[in-house]
């Protein structure tokens, strides 16, 4: 049996759990636009992508046996940035709109 790792999938992902099986989790929108958010050149942020997070929209480690994983994103320069908050978008961290059609 073969499977393959879909990193940019947006929705689903397969993954094992601790009882050792296989199981799906979604990710969940946290709210239904971006959140704005001021970074700083040449820090690092851990986007939370699966919208479980109470520091949104950061990553504080909710994602847990969900086999999701926060996107890194290393700030080139300083200036605001708009972080996706409906975990749907195709251009992660950053939203792309796609908040609009859900
Ligand atoms: S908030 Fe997710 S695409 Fe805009």
């Amino acid at each position: 049996m073969k499977f393959e790792c879909v990193p940019d999938a947006p929705r689903t992902l397969l993954h094992w759990t601790n009882e050792g099986r296989f199981a799906m989790d979604d990710p969940v929108a946290a709210q239904k636009s971006p959140y704005e958010v001021d970074v700083s050149a040449g820090k690092k942020y851990f986007w939370c992508a699966c919208g479980r997070s109470a520091r949104q929209p950061l990553c504080d480690g909710s994602h847990k046996d969900t086999g999701i994983a926060p996107v890194v994103f290393e700030a080139e320069e300083t200036k605001t940035v708009y972080f996706c908050g409906c975990k749907a978008t195709r251009k992660k961290p950053f939203c792309d709109g796609t908040h609009s059609s859900l």
